[in-house]
């Protein structure tokens, strides 16, 4: 992280007892669309030295964040009330939870703090002005936000690429300072831009290639092989001329997709089977079908095990791996099979290897595998893929003086 940036120890030192500091954490974990419960808490527990360490110095402890994406008004379904409850039990303390953001809840919820206590306000985006593009709009709102904090730690990595209030305006508003797992991921993502070590593999996966394609087209000078699955991989599929019955598809991406394979040198390497099912349901019949042989009535929803053997061999060796996406629809066990198949083939490498994206460290932890065995799970998707752009990321720009 550039020099200029001050990190959390810089702020302790300073001391802040009696101090009221505003964190914006990302607290944007996955809910069951059943039973609302938290499916994966890997970005509660991710925010704890910070937090611990702040109540720990006897701080006023103002969490907020978002969660999905509300459009602007209070949505019960975006509450971040479980997440309230949950980090209070990680953090063995209550933590005070505000109905409202930046209204009369909130004010009375930091106002009644004492010191080492944490308050967690209402989801960010239930106000307009946390995403609008306006600047007057978000500014408005930053100042709102700014007042409930002497000083600003943003520890939210897997926003730091949103020009949002929280994220890029409060921090021209008070002092601030990077949190201990901004610091940590972006020591760890610079690791792979500049010079990797080679072979240097990247793996890609999840569902929107049009989410990728800048990624794509950044890594393919640097990397050394691209193994591409998910429901991205579809279109490229289509691309190369084959039929992909009702599978996922990015039909206005497809001559896009076709220019980047005719680029790629052979570093590409696509799915040579999927499993191809009748509907997108865990139960629905399903059969390993070349990929070039995908019926018309049937949908890809993972990558075969002959892929999985070829993307294995084309890992072995490898000394840096970056990983972001799903091979497939891990949530269902059936098609659960790719992207074990390639996690544990990554796990197997003696390289350098980085888990980036909500979705793919979910993923681990949600197949059992040992956390331990990757070298960093990245809590940033969006986020860690735009550092590998090279981009400049609105959040670390505004810590940087
Ligand atoms: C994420 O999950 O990618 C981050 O929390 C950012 O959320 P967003 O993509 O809705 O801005
Ligand atoms: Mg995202």
């Amino acid at each position: 992280m550039s020099a200029s940036i001050r990190n959390l120890d810089d702020l302790l030192a300073e001391g802040v007892s009696g101090r009221r500091v505003l964190v914006r954490a990302d607290l944007n974990v996955p809910l069951d669309k059943q039973t609302g419960e938290i499916t994966d808490d890997g970005r509660i527990r991710a925010v704890l030295p910070t937090l611990g360490a702040l109540v720990q110095a006897g701080a006023k402890v103002v969490v907020c964040s978002h969660l999905g994406r509300p459009k602007g008004a209070p949505d019960p379904q975006y509450s971040l009330r479980p997440v309230a409850g949950r980090l209070g039990e990680l953090l063995d303390a209550p933590v005070h939870f505000a109905t409202d953001t930046v209204g009369e809840s909130a004010r009375a919820t930091v106002d009644a703090l004492a010191d080492g206590q944490v308050a967690l306000l209402e989801n960010l985006r239930f106000n307009r002005g946390e995403t609008s593009k306006d600047d007057t709009e978000r500014g408005a709102f930053a100042d709102q936000l700014a007042a409930f904090g002497e000083a600003y730690v943003d520890d939210a990595f897997g926003a730091v690429h949103r020009k949002h209030a929280s994220v890029h305006d409060v921090p021209a508003r008070l002092p601030h300072v990077a949190g201990r797992l901004v610091l940590r991921e972006v020591e760890v993502l610079s690791r792979l831009t500049g010079e990797p070590e080679r072979p240097y593999v990247v793996v890609l996966g999840g569902s929107k290639v049009s989410d990728k394609l800048a990624v794509i087209e950044a890594l393919l000078p640097t990397v050394d092989r691209l193994l591409i699955g998910g429901g991205m991989c579809f279109t490229f599929l289509k691309a190369q001329g084959h039929e992909v019955g009702t599978s996922l598809l990015e039909e206005e991406m497809v001559e896009t997709c076709g220019n980047l394979l005719a680029r790629a040198d052979g570093k590409i390497l696509l799915p040579v089977d999927v499993v191809a099912a009748d509907a997108f349901a865990p139960d629905a019949a399903h059969d390993t079908v070349p990929a070039d042989g995908i019926p018309s009535h049937r949908l890809g929803l993972d990558i075969g095990p002959e892929t999985v053997a070829g993307f294995t061999a084309a890992l072995a060796g490898a000394k840096t791996v970056f990983w972001n996406g799903p091979m497939g629809v891990f949530e269902m066990p059936a098609f659960a099979n790719g992207t074990r198949g390639v996690a544990e083939a990554i796990t197997k490498t003696d390289a350098f290897t980085v888990v980036g994206g909500g979705d793919s460290a979910a993923a681990v932890r949600a197949l059992g595998l040992d956390e331990s065995s990757f070298g960093h799970i990245s809590t940033g998707g969006g986020a860690s893929l735009e550092y590998l752009e090279d981009k400049t990321l609105p959040g670390i720009a505004a810590l940087e003086n």
